[in-house]
């Protein structure tokens, strides 16, 4: 006979996928092992096409809704996020087996209080890669880093640094749906969350996968 399936909590449970959603969102930020550490992020360029990349989870509030990444401030995306702030997160977590997809609009933030700490927070060597002289996405003669050859190979000091902090940007995407889907042999799981302003709570809904 076989083992009887034993299924999570969360399985038939949709205030508990829920948390759980949240809980492997947040791991990100805390375990650089966590698939939740590097998601893709979508956003739509001039021509209305979807454009994506991997980017580092930095921070996550679930009261404000809030995902935080740090790029720079000259770079394709925060281009296309200051014509249009639509934006979509995807993690997929194998162990869990558990796709998450995120929509929202992000606050693009170069200046001001949140950006100054965040850059402060980041590591001297995180730092160096604003250190570029032209804007990242520029086409390039021969390969190079794009970084002054000075600092090719060592880590900047703080005073190095400081001239480069307006290439930084935080990018803060203030999501208002999260979707669920746990895949299992016995029969998938697919739930949305929608942010209601009016309500200011989440409301959520089992969809068929
Ligand atoms: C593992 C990994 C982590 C990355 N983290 C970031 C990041 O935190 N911020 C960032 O701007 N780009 C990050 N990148 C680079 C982006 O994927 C992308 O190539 C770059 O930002 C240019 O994107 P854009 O032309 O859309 O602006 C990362 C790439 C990889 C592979």
């Amino acid at each position: 006979m076989n083992d009887p399936v034993s299924f999570p909590a969360y399985y038939d449970d949709l205030a508990l996928s829920f948390e759980e959603a949240w809980s492997l969102i947040a791991a990100g930020v805390t375990n650089r092992n966590s698939p939740s550490h590097m998601p893709a992020v979508g956003t739509v360029d001039a021509l209305g096409m979807p454009q994506l990349r991997i980017m580092i989870l930095r921070d996550v509030s679930r009261d404000t809704r809030t995902l935080r990444f740090h790029t720079d401030s000259r770079s394709i995306k925060a281009e296309q996020l200051r014509q249009n702030p639509a934006t979509s997160v995807l993690i997929y977590d194998p162990a869990a087996k558990v796709q998450i997809r995120m929509s929202g609009k992000t606050h693009f933030t170069a200046t001001g209080a949140v950006a100054d700490i965040a850059w402060s927070a980041s590591t001297p060597f995180a730092r160096r890669c604003y250190m570029a002289e032209a804007a990242p996405g520029t086409p390039l003669a021969e390969p190079s880093s794009g970084l002054p050859d000075w600092i090719a190979g060592k880590q900047p000091e703080e005073d190095q640094l400081a001239d480069y902090r307006p290439n930084f940007a935080a990018l803060l995407v203030e999501i208002d749906t999260i979707e669920w889907l746990y895949l299992a042999n016995a029969g998938h799981r697919r739930a949305r969350w929608q942010w209601d302003a009016v309500q200011n709570s989440w409301a959520g809904r089992w969809l068929i996968p």
